[in-house]
């Protein structure tokens, strides 16, 4: 028996909504497989609670969520707490104290999924994201000089570590070694004239040990277009923490909008717990009302499974979601339908089969 202890996070807004959802499918998962079992402890942590306590959750968190498995995160964020101060005191902490290096992002369009791309072919959307999570444009570093003053400065760096890049890059080529897929590199190498020169070369480097694993290397500008005009040319793709979080919303866009975009902030070494997550944010417009799409944060418990070993119940959970799509019935308003968010977290787990 393989039991998993997994911290939930559900959050503000949509958040526990669409959580509560994934875990309905994790429960069906148990009942199938007499081999699995999770134990879940849920933490209340997010704006809710800065309002009340002011800090968006206690100083020993990540003492307390060490002990786990892996965390399961709704959305964090909700009008009168400042987003920065949200962002990093919960997300970005974790990320940052876990060494969650990898931030993975599948961006396929599933059998059944809107596409907004004329001519465009579902196969040609199946790609991977693997965005770095640990440093880049989001380090933290910087400086706010003569605040208020006409002489005013603001100095936001960008940290682009040797280590830092070697293990992001290193970790795509191996997934596209595994998966005998073709890896593209997105930068900037022609303004960011240090960071994404460094970039550029550490790919570079890196490729000299994976002969057999074709490469491309685009500017994140042209890949933005080749997003939207050519998804086909991408396969696993590898790219900075700033330019992953824009070009995976584009991703999103494409392959059936933010409620079904999932994203796994990962550990490889397992030395902390990894999160796994919907990329969307609390959608305070339709918080409450029964609304949000939950399918987003259910693949995430498919990547979930992907991470603990179980890639077949990973397969079967991304298979209930693609069948629940083709067959139109019981779908959110964003997807068309009319459903609720309980009734389509229901229908996943009632097409889950091993
Ligand atoms: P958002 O992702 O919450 O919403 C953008 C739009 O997408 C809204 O119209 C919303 O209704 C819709 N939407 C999002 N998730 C949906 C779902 N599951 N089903 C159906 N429709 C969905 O982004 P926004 O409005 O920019 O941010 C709202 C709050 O969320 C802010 O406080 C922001 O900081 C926070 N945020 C948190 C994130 C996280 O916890 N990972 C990520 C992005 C934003
Ligand atoms: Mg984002």
């Amino acid at each position: 028996m393989n039991t998993y202890k997994i911290a939930v996070i559900a959050g503000d807004g949509v958040g526990p909504e669409v959580c509560r959802e994934g875990m309905k499918v994790l429960r069906q998962i148990e009942k199938l497989d007499a081999d699995l079992h999770f134990e879940f402890q849920e933490f209340p942590w997010g704006c809710e609670y800065y309002l009340e306590h002011g800090e968006m959750m206690p100083q020993d968190a990540l003492e307390i969520l060490s002990e786990f498995d892996a965390i399961y995160l709704g959305a964090i964020g909700f009008p009168g707490v400042p987003d920065h101060i949200s962002l990093w005191d919960i997300l970005l902490k974790i990320r940052k104290g876990f060494d969650q290096y990898i931030n993975l992002r599948p961006v396929k369009l599933l059998k059944g999924a809107p596409c907004p791309l004329k001519d465009v072919k579902r196969e040609d959307v199946d790609m991977l994201v693997v965005r770095e999570n640990s440093e880049g444009e989001y380090a933290g570093s910087g400086s706010w000089l003569y605040p208020g003053k006409p002489n005013e400065v603001v100095i936001q760096d960008g940290v682009f570590s040797r280590v830092g890049c070697e293990r992001v890059i290193r970790y795509a080529y191996e997934l596209a070694r595994k998966e005998n897929k073709r890896l593209t590199s997105i930068s900037k190498a022609n303004a960011l004239n240090y960071s994404m020169v460094f970039w550029d070369q550490i790919f570079q480097e890196i490729g000299a040990e994976y002969p057999d694993v074709e490469t491309d290397s685009y500017l994140v500008d042209a890949a933005s277009m080749f997003f939207v005009k050519e998804p086909q040319r991408f396969q696993i793709v590898v790219t900075s923490n700033l330019f992953g979080d824009i070009l995976t919303d584009l991703g999103a866009a494409i392959a059936g909008g933010m409620g079904l975009a999932a994203g796994a902030n990962l550990n490889p070494e397992r030395k902390f717990p990894s999160m796994f997550e919907p990329i969307h944010g609390s959608a305070p417009d339709i918080a409450g009302l029964g609304k949000a799409n939950p399918l987003a944060a259910i693949w995430s418990v498919s990547q979930m499974m992907d991470f603990f070993g179980h890639e077949d119940w990973g397969r079967a959970v991304l298979a209930a979601i693609e069948q629940l799509l083709a067959e139109k019935k019981i779908l959110t308003e964003d997807l068309g339908g009319t459903s609720t968010t309980a009734e389509v977290g229901d229908a996943v787990a009632a097409l889950l089969k091993k």
